[in-house]
This record gives structure tokens, sequence and C-alpha cells, in this order.
């Protein structure tokens, strides 16, 4: 899996369903090679360089992992026997804390994820054992080295992870609301949109302002992970501190002035407060306007604006006035002629009183819940 020469490895980043053409253009920004999507996934090539800017830059992908070894197998002793070919010294030292997580796509051999995780985990536990007669422990909360097994039918393919905790944790929510939006998610629905990053962007129900950081970073061009502390290759035996420091200064140097004004705002004041506290970790507090101000209460006609929201989903924050969607459609009609709409719902149902007809409908996922992102164009 590794290119002698080149120093190029393949690599797999992981996304949600819907995101996957989003981030294969990422990494073409990036740099990256020999890109193939795939489901829920995008495969590349590059080398570390890569898999630094990757972690760091990448809006769109939960994980990068690094596969080291692929097999076939069809039963757990199958499994524990190859899990053992891996020379595992290589990348967990024996003081070392690890944590095997598992995928299984679709198969007849395997069912139980866990199970997977706990036969690879004894495979390597043992393959220690053997050799020094002391193993690494596992660390199931904070673990230094994660491996990943991911098995489509009898085929394993063993992955080391190179984020560590997933890339939505970005570092900036320090304050919470009910139901807030995946990072990962708000910033694949604000490239899906194709904001020109000029026109004013709104978030009529900014929650703890999530849709607005990541379309400010966006429109920065600031890394969404510039400052979080841990990656997970930073315990890895070939971690180079001083190429990753490069590659993150390059990145704060490439970040540009943004041209744009953002608003928020919300009916509550707690998700007022802690979009300006989340807003202040990206120091994005000058360019971001707040205010409590309910959406139904609109009484101006709006400049043209570019609005991105979610509202309200049924199953996590229950939407009590039966006209929601319907006023929501003729505040829309009514104050914002010549913008463009786009917001995420699962209440593919409700939605329908909205009375508009989108003139887009993007079907992604927001953790196990289907949704779709509906994009209305307002005319005069
Ligand atoms: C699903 S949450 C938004 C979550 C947000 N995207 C985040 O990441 O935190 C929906 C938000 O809509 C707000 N909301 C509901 N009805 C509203 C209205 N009529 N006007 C303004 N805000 C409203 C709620 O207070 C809630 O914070």
């Amino acid at each position: 899996m590794l290119n002698k020469e080149t120093k190029e490895f393949q690599m797999t980043a992981k996304t949600f369903h819907g995101l996957e053409e989003v981030l294969a253009l990422e990494l073409k920004k990036i740099g990256a090679k020999k890109i193939t999507k795939a489901k829920r996934a995008v495969y590349f090539s590059g080398d570390k360089s890569i898999l630094y800017k990757s972690n760091l830059y990448l809006r769109t992908a939960l994980k990068v992992l690094k596969p080291i070894y692929s097999f076939t197998a069809k039963s757990e002793h199958e499994l524990y026997k190859k899990v053992k070919k891996v020379s595992w010294s290589t990348y967990i030292d024996l003081n070392d804390t690890f944590l095997v997580d598992t995928t299984i796509s679709q198969s007849k051999f395997f069912n139980h994820s866990k199970y997977v995780s706990q036969k690879t985990k004894d495979a390597i536990v043992d393959q220690f054992r053997d050799i020094y007669g002391r193993r690494p422990s596992v660390n199931r909360i904070n673990p230094k080295i994660r491996v990943n097994i991911h098995v489509n039918h009898a085929e394993i393919t063993i992955s080391m992870d190179s984020s560590g905790d997933s890339l939505h944790k970005r570092g900036y929510r320090v304050h919470k609301v009910e139901a807030p939006i995946n990072e990962v998610l708000a910033a694949g629905i604000v490239l899906l949109t194709n904001w020109d990053k000029k026109i004013t962007l709104k978030d009529p129900m900014c929650g703890s302002g999530t849709i607005l950081i990541e379309a400010g970073m966006i429109a920065k061009n600031q890394a969404p992970n510039i400052f979080r502390k841990n990656f997970g290759f930073m315990f890895w035996k070939d971690y180079d501190l001083k190429l990753f420091q490069k590659i993150k200064q390059e990145l704060i140097n490439n970040e540009v002035e943004l041209l744009c004004n953002m608003e928020g705002s919300d009916y509550h004041y707690g998700p007022i407060s802690a979009s300006r506290k989340n807003i202040s970790q990206v120091n994005l507090s000058r360019s971001v306007k707040l205010k409590r101000f309910n959406f139904f209460d609109q009484k101006k006609i709006s400049e043209k604006c570019h609005i991105i929201f979610n509202p309200p989903y049924g199953e996590r924050l229950e939407i009590k006035d039966p006209d929601f969607y319907s006023n929501l459609g003729l505040t829309l009609k009514k104050y914002y002629p010549s913008s463009s709409v786009w917001l995420i719902t699962s209440d593919l149902e409700k939605v329908r009183s909205i009375g508009l007809k989108p003139s887009k409908k993007i079907s992604l996922y927001n953790g196990p819940l289907e949704c779709n992102l509906l994009n209305y164009e307002l005319y005069e």
C-alpha cells in the first residue's frame, strides 16, 4: 500500500451519505491523487503531507484512514490468524493504549462488529505477548492508537485511523443547544449550495451557530480543524512534527479576508448566547451579526441574501406550531424576494406545506436521520 519511490500511500476519507462528491472536490483541491468515490467514503492517495493536510483542511471528512493490510476471511478463526500476520509493533508501542473499531458493510460471515473488534484485539495483544511477554492496554475512551477494521462480505481491510476523534469535533463548540447540526454536515451543506462568499449569508434559526461558523470558515479559507489539539497521527511512530507545523502554517498563510456580511438569529436567548460564544472561538465575532428574533415577525423586505438553515426537526425538537411550515413559506415569499433559500429537514411530509416549489432536492443524512436539503429560488 506504499509506493517506495514517491512515498505515497492509499487513504480513505469517510463521510456522510450525500457528501461524497463535495469531499472528492475538496481532496482535489489539496492535491490528493487517484480520487475515487465510494459509498460514504472517498479513496485517494498522497504522501504524509496530504495525510496531515486532509485532517486539518477537509471540511466534509469524518475520518481519514490509512489502510495497512487487506485480506479475505470467512470465520473469526481465519480473521484472528490473518490479523496476527501484521507486524503490530510497527504501529503500536508496548506502552501505547489502543482501540479497535469495526464497521461491517454487509457480510454473511461476520454479523457483530464488537466481536470482530474483540478478535482483532486478541490477535494484536497475543502477538505482543508472544514476542515481548507484555502487551499494550486497551483504552475505550481516549486511546492513543485507533485501529479500524472494515468488513465487506469476506473482504477485510485493516486501517490505522489517522484522525483519532471524529473530525467533526473541531473544538469550537463550547456551548451546545438541543439538536445542533453536525459540523461536517453543516460544512457540506454550505458547499453544496454554491454560495459565492460575497452575498450576505443568513441563518434565521441559528441555534448554536454551526452553519454560520462553517460558512465563515469557508469564506475565510480557514482550515476547519486548525484549532484542534489532537489527531491520531500525532501518536504514530512516524509522526513528523516539523512537517505538521509547516503545513499548519501554510494553511494559516492561505487564509483570506472575509468579504461578506453574515447574520444569525434565533427566537430564544440561549441559542444566541451559545452562538456568540462558539463564534468567538474561531475569531469570527466581528463578521457575524446576531440577534434574538422570531423569523415570523419579519416586517421589512430583506435585501437579496443566501439563506441556509435547519428548522427544528419533528424528531429532535418538536414543532408545536401546526402552521410552522406554511408561515415559513409566507414569510420567505413576502420578505425575501430574490433570495436563495436552502433548508435541511427530516420532516419530509410537513415541509410540503411550505407552499413553494423546490428548485433542487438533495438527499442527505444527519446522523441516522434521512433528510432533504431543499433549495427555493425566490423571485420578485
Ligand atoms: C434544529 S435547531 C438549529 C440548530 C443549529 N443549526 C445548530 O447547529 O445549533 C432549530 C432552531 O430554530 C429555532 N427556531 C424555531 N422557530 C423559530 C422561529 N420562528 N424564529 C427563530 N428561530 C426559531 C430554535 O430556537 C432552534 O434553536
